[in-house]
Parts: C-alpha cells; structure tokens; sequence
C-alpha cells in the first residue's frame, strides 16, 4: 500500500465543551489528534448557548491541523465519520450561510415554561407515545420554537431561505459547501419531532411546534453516504460516511450492539445508553427511548436499532465549573489528587442540578447545592463531594436500568475524558459494587464514529474485529469503601429531594 492510498478515517467529534478532529488508522488506532476547547455563553441564569460560527471555524482548523501536524495528505483520508453533541440547534439562511442566532445548548432551560404549559395541557403521554422522550427542555423542539419565534420578532427573514438543524446538521451543511441539507437517526430521534416507530418527521409535533416541515434537514441512515466535503476545505472531496450522535457513537464503538449490552460516557453530561435490539423499549423508570443508530443494505430500507437511555445532564461540567465558575481548582486532572488527599467527604453532599436534573427526576426547576457544609470542611472534601455526585447520579441510572431489565447489570463499561479520574473510577465501582471497566481509548465517540464511517466505505470489513481488538486498560473492582460509600448514597438522596423544585 502506498503512501497515497487512503489509510486513515477521520474522525469529527463535536462536543459541548470543544470540538475534535482525530485521525485512526487501520488497525483503529489513534494516529493524531487536534482539539480546541469551544466558548461557552451563558446569557442569563440557565441560559446556555454555542457561537455556530465558532464551531465551524474551530471544526475547520482541526480537520487542517491534525492533517498538517500528522504530515498526512487529505488523499489518505478513506472516510469521514462526524459525531456531536445532541439535541443543540440552530437556524441559519442558506444564502448567506449565517446563523439568525446563537445554537441553544441541550443544557439550556430558556423553554421551561413552555414544557410546563405544554403538561399542563396534557401533552405529556402523546409526546412520549410518539418521541420515546420525556416532556423537558432538554430536546430541540421547544429550542426550535423559541428561536423561530425569536427570529419572527427581531428579523425580517425570507423563510423559504432559512435551514434548522442540530451540530452534525450544520456541520455536514457546511462540510459540503452547503449541498446537503441533512441529519440521520440518532441525532433525529433527539428533537422529540421524530416518530420513534418510523423514523420520520412527526407532522403532527411539527406542527403543535409551529416548526415549519421545509426548514428541516432530510433523515438518513446513521451508515450511509451523506456527501463529500467541498474540494475548497482540503482540495479533495472525502465522502462523509456516518453521523451518530455522540451517545450513540460511543455505544457502537463499545461494541454494544445487541440487547442488554450497555455503556456510560462521562463527558459534559454523563449517559448511559444500553441497546434494546430492533424493537422499541418502553421504561418504567423514567428512561428515555431512543435511536441506536440505522443501517440499511443497499436498495433496502433502513433498520432502526433502538436504546433506552438514562441522560444526566451535569458530570465533567461540574468540574469545569469548579475550575472556570469557582476557581476553586486550576486543571479538572488535579481533582483525583486532591479528592485522595482527604478521608471521606466531610459530610458534604453536593446535587449536580446546574442545568436541573435528567433521568431518573426530570426535574427542570433543580438546582445545583452542597449541603452538610460545617466550619470544619475543607476545599478537598468539596471537590471531593463534587466527584462523588456523578458517581451517585449513575448509580441512580443504574439501579433504574436494572428494574427495567430485571436482569442487574454486571460490569459498568465507561469511557469519556473523566474516566481519567482514578478516584471517579474507584468511588464508581465502590458504590454500584460492580466492577468498572475502563477501555484504553478514551474518545469512544470518536472511535464509534471513525468506526461507522470506515465500515460504511468498506475500509473495514468487520465491525466485531474492530470492537475485539478493543484494548482494556483498567477495571476497577469495588474495594474496602464500597460499604461506605453505599451507606453515603443514601444520604446524597436526600440532598438531591432538597435541591428539587427549586424554583417555581
Ligand atoms: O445529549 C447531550 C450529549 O450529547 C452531550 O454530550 O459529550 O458533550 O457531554 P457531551
């Protein structure tokens, strides 16, 4: 194989706190990588919004960076697999390629009141019949409804120009020179707009929505040719072959594509996703039903896979808030150290409601709390009250998971930046009293996406070697302060009921 074929598969990975590019190589490993960390804009109290122009660019610079600093060609480059954050959206005019406004952030509660009108008319059952979802502000459709209305009061606009989509809509927009208008399954089935059953556009919530159906991207597989990138970004045009959503990505690198088989990511949020097969999957437990990801041979339609999914909204946010809101450390790494360096919490319990509460409370009102403080606690001892509250909030998940199945989960298999923390790691596996098993890449969005965009090319041929050859570099077993910190769930329970319906 020479230098000039295409040994590589480029992988795009929109997050909410920056955006990635990362290159893998046949043997699905990390060859390069270029992040830059993404701006973040906080207009009022819940408030939370992404600058679209700041992503394309910051997206465009990675995909040219990791290119240069790798010395690859953009010749070598077989497919790109583009993976985002979910349900943040936007509108923009398609014919000067500007956004009407900033995205609105999956973590923004502007649409609250909305969402509460809307369940005090009843709408709650219908949404979930139709969506698979939860009536909350956490989804695009109030997001969209409000930016339309936005749009309508201050901007004369010609609507037969204006596009909305989600990131890998806008991104894929822009990726192509503005020739495809698009989104696939995964990142679809996050609006609550999508008929889970069908996969398609739900006329009747476009509607309740005052969402126009034209301004919405067209729906393919999550595997499939969606275009190929404008020759004017790298002077080649290289096929986009796969878009998930970042859950969803994560989820198909980890392999779990068959009932039962299950994955938490520990990013901004923390998300645990377990596929349910080709059949839809109703909770009992406040669980959000899903879009795995879609597939179709060619000629056929597509198949959808399904997953239940427990959303917690704040996990490595909480930490960026203790460095960038609190000041209270100067790198997210020195909070193992720190947490490590105390014996236990010193009774204080920390509630991670900054954006309110996802599964199981659905709770847009909460708001985030340490309570427990005395005169005697240290800086230590609220950090690590921090660490301890996203392993809480998944047991939470976990234990709702395991009522639905019947069956309990086993082993907890993780990625995400947090799962660096030894300390996260460690209290996880102490309080679920199962072990945690730590895979040795890290950036499982990536890789499900970079995997899914070669399978779909045909740069790899089987999706179960790939997922074997996945390495494992720690599994944390529950340890001497399991009893502990299991006792200490309980209590953190009771702060959590506190920081409930905080605000009317
Ligand atoms: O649903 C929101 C989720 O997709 C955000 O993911 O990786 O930015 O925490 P992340």
């Amino acid at each position: 194989m020479t230098s000039n074929s295409p040994n590589y598969i480029m992988a795009l990975d929109l997050g909410t706190t920056g955006n990635r590019a990362i290159l893998f190589d046949r043997a699905g490993q990390i060859a390069a990588q270029a992040y830059k960390e993404l701006t973040q804009y906080y207009p009022q109290p819940g408030w939370v919004e992404h600058d679209p122009t700041e992503i394309w660019q910051d997206l465009n610079w990675a995909m040219q960076t990791v290119l240069k600093d790798a010395e690859i060609a953009p010749r070598q480059i077989a497919a790109i697999g583009l993976t985002v954050q979910r349900e943040t959206c936007l509108l923009w005019d398609k014919t000067t390629g500007k956004p009407l406004h900033n995205a609105i952030v999956w973590q923004d509660r502007r649409t609250a009141p909305l969402c509460n009108k809307l369940r005090e008319e009843g709408y709650v059952d219908d949404i979930y019949n139709r969506t698979g979802l939860v009536l909350d502000a956490y989804f695009s459709a109030t997001k969209l409804n409000w930016l339309i209305d936005w749009v309508k009061t201050h901007q004369s606009v010609n609507w037969d120009n204006v596009l909305a989509g989600t990131i890998d809509t806008w991104a894929l927009w822009n990726l192509t020179g503005g020739k495809v208008h698009a989104t696939d399954h995964s990142n679809a089935s996050r609006t609550m707009l999508l008929d889970l059953k069908t996969g398609t556009w739900d006329a009747t919530l476009l509607d309740r929505f005052g969402i126009p159906g034209e301004i919405m991207p067209k729906i393919q597989t999550s595997l499939g040719e969606f275009g190929r990138t404008d020759p004017k970004l790298l002077g080649v045009e290289i096929p986009i072959t796969a878009i998930l959503g970042d859950q969803q990505a994560a989820l198909f690198a980890h392999g779990c594509n068959r009932p039962g088989s299950l994955k938490c990511t520990y990013g901004t949020g923390a998300f645990l996703v377990s596929h349910t097969g080709s059949e839809i999957a109703r909770s009992q437990n406040y669980l959000l039903s899903t879009i795995a990801w879609s597939q179709a041979a060619s000629g056929e339609s597509p198949t959808l896979g399904y997953a239940l999914e427990g959303s917690m909204f704040t996990a490595g946010a909480c930490i960026q808030w203790l460095r960038d809101g609190l000041k209270l450390i100067e790198t997210a790494a020195e909070t193992e150290a720190m947490a490590n360096q105390v014996e236990d919490n010193g009774g204080v319990y920390f509630v991670p409601a900054l954006s309110g509460l996802g599964a199981p409370h659905w709770d847009m009102n909460a708001r985030g709390a340490f309570l427990g403080i005395t005169r005697g606690v240290q800086r230590e001892q609220m950090v690590r009250a921090v660490l301890e509250a996203i392993a809480y909030q998944a047991k939470e998940v976990v234990q709702a998971v395991n009522e639905d199945s019947g069956t309990p989960i086993q082993t907890l298999k993780v990625d995400g930046g947090a799962c660096n923390n030894n300390f996260l790691m460690q209290f996880q596996a102490d309080v679920l009293g199962i072990p945690v098993e730590r895979p040795a890449v890290l950036d499982a969005t990536a890789q499900g996406a970079a995997f899914a965009a070669g399978l779909a090319v045909g740069f790899w041929d089987s999706y179960d070697t790939l997922v074997s050859n996945r390495k494992i570099d720690r599994v944390f077993e529950p340890g001497t302060g399991a009893t502990q910190a299991q006792a200490n769930f309980t209590l953190w329970k009771k702060a959590v009921d506190r920081a409930k319906n905080w605000i009317e």
